[in-house]
């Protein structure tokens, strides 16, 4: 049977806000300069804030300078995580130009990671959309823990499923699936994707893979099957969530190009200057890439 995969891969690039938000600090500058030097080497999309309570996450406390430092670059969209009205209205302020919102599947984790139950969350996200869609900004959606919990265990399918949907019919244009702390293997993570899909269209959904177990890569080709065709990666392999013990940062961004060049998918990436990107976030942090393949290209 041959197999077939999209022709391009849109990539999210989430470094500079689920990466740096779970690394020791580093300077506004560092971020400025990581988020250009990313837009130069061809990313479209990337997450470059995060207006929570600084009091749960202090790295994003200079989210609204970074986005003021930042040169915007035409066609790239800078994004912003917000999880309730106050944020949405600091990143309106700091001029992001999309924003996202994010629940989970699991009650647990929701809980240690926004206070308040999923319900709870889907409540908080209306007045969110509403504004949102009056000053017309496109709103993303998050669902975290759709192949486990770092509290709960297993989460059901149905569960991933039921809040990616509620999502999606609140008006987000997408919605990313995270498997929050990487414990996904590539059947059970391709059967979420195929269970999620019955509820919400295949071209909104965004595969975001943590590679705490070193599955991320594999678990992505096997979702690529299945016609998914938006990634969220974060160079250089950078952070995890403050929320989810254990969790280490989404699958690197250098090593998902590096295999979608490889299968002859497009993504519109320079990976030289990706490698170069990612390295120099990672000097700044005083520590090795989270990249093999930067490792690699930089021997
Ligand atoms: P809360 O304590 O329930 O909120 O936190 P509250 O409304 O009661 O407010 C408490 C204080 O926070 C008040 O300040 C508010 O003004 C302030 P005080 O009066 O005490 O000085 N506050 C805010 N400040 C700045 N920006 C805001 C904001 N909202 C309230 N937006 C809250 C609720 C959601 C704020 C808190 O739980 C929070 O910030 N959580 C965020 C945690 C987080 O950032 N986690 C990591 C991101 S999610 C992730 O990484 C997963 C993802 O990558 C997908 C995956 O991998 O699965 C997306
Ligand atoms: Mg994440």
């Amino acid at each position: 049977m041959a197999i077939s995969y999209p022709q391009q891969v849109s990539i999210f690039e989430v470094g500079a806000r689920d990466g740096l938000q779970n690394e020791k600090p580093v300077t506004t500058q560092d971020k400025i300069v990581l988020i250009e030097d990313l837009a130069a080497a061809g990313v479209k999309r990337i997450e470059a804030a995060s207006f929570v309570s600084p009091k749960w996450v202090p790295q994003m406390a200079d989210s609204a300078d970074v986005l003021a430092g930042i040169t915007r670059h035409k066609g790239v969209t800078y994004s912003a995580l917000t999880p309730n009205l106050k944020g949405l209205e600091l990143a309106l302020d700091a001029g992001a130009d999309e924003v996202a919102i994010f629940g989970a599947a699991s009650e647990s984790f929701s809980l240690k990671n926004i206070n308040c139950s999923i319900e709870e969350s889907i409540e908080r996200f209306i007045p969110v959309m509403e504004l949102a869609k009056a000053k017309n900004v496109p709103v993303r959606g998050y669902v975290s823990c759709t192949l486990g919990c770092p509290y709960e265990g297993e989460i059901a399918v149905s569960e991933v499923a039921r809040v990616s949907e509620l999502l999606y019919k609140m008006g987000c244009y997408e919605i990313s699936l995270g498997d929050t702390i990487g414990v996904g293997t590539p059947l059970n993570a391709r059967r979420m994707v195929e269970a999620v899909a019955e509820v919400v269209p295949k071209d909104k959904l965004a595969l975001h893979f943590h590679d705490t177990y070193g599955q991320a890569l594999v678990n992505i080709l096997a979702c690529l099957e299945t016609g998914v065709s938006v990634i969220d990666s974060s160079v250089a392999g950078l952070g995890g969530c403050p929320y989810a013990k254990g969790a280490s940062g989404n699958l690197a961004t250098e090593d998902l190009v590096y295999m979608l060049h490889g299968l002859g998918i497009e993504t519109g990436i320079d990976l030289t200057k990706l490698v170069n990107a990612g390295n120099k976030i990672s000097h700044a942090l005083g520590r090795q890439s989270g990249s093999k393949v930067a490792r690699a290209l930089s021997e």
